[in-house]
């Protein structure tokens, strides 16, 4: 166990419910305006997996409930071993889990359709994290962050409206309302021209 984890099991282990409303209710978001299938086909980047709520929730809810994902590869990352460790208990079917800081990605140029970083976007290095975010991302690949929607936490939307306009385009900027309001942004890697 990693001594000092802010995000300890007793903290954090019992999000999953916050957490699982989080992911239908920004899903709800995203398929009044694109194509779910497009967005979460191929090899998926998780960034600050955390406990795999996401992996748990695309598990049950997609891969065995519904039909329309199907073709999903999802590469789990944590700084934080004893995240991991957490997540190896469960059984994630479609995810494969790396210890990685998500400011320095161990993974080739464009490979990835999709990243994911679900309140995590505030604990990156902005630089860094989102410059690894544009070099692993396919073009035309879709990136998705949510934060909490606190005051706290604004820095973090300037920071990446900002830094986005460089090689991505917004697509969509939505508020989830549940337990913990959140403010979600999905982006698309438009590329260099
Ligand atoms: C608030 S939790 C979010 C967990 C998860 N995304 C979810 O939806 O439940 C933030 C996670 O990011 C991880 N983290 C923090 N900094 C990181 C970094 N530089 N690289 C990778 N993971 C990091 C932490 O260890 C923690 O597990």
């Amino acid at each position: 166990m990693c001594v000092g984890s802010i995000f300890s099991n007793k903290v954090y282990g019992s999000w999953g419910v916050i957490q699982r409303e989080k992911y239908e209710k920004t899903f709800h978001e995203l398929e009044k305006l694109v194509d779910i299938r497009k967005i979460f086909s191929g090899l998926v980047l998780d960034v600050g997996t955390g406990f795999g709520y996401f992996e748990e929730f695309i598990n049950e809810v997609y891969l065995k409930n519904r039909s329309h994902i199907k073709n999903i590869k999802i590469i789990a990352i944590d700084k934080d071993r004893e995240m991991l460790d957490n997540c190896l208990s469960k059984n994630l079917l479609q995810a494969n889990l790396v210890q990685a800081d998500g400011n320095a990605l161990p993974f080739r140029d464009e490979i990835f359709n999709c990243i994911v970083c679900f309140d995590t976007a505030h604990l990156l290095n902005f630089r860094e994290g989102f410059n690894e975010v544009m070099r692993v991302l396919k073009n035309g690949g879709y990136f998705l962050i949510t934060e909490p929607h606190i005051e706290k936490y604004d820095f973090v939307f300037d920071e990446i409206k900002n830094y986005f306009n460089l090689g991505f385009s917004l697509i969509k900027e939505f508020v989830i309302e549940g337990r913990e309001k959140e403010h979600g942004l999905l982006f698309r890697k438009i590329g260099k021209s």
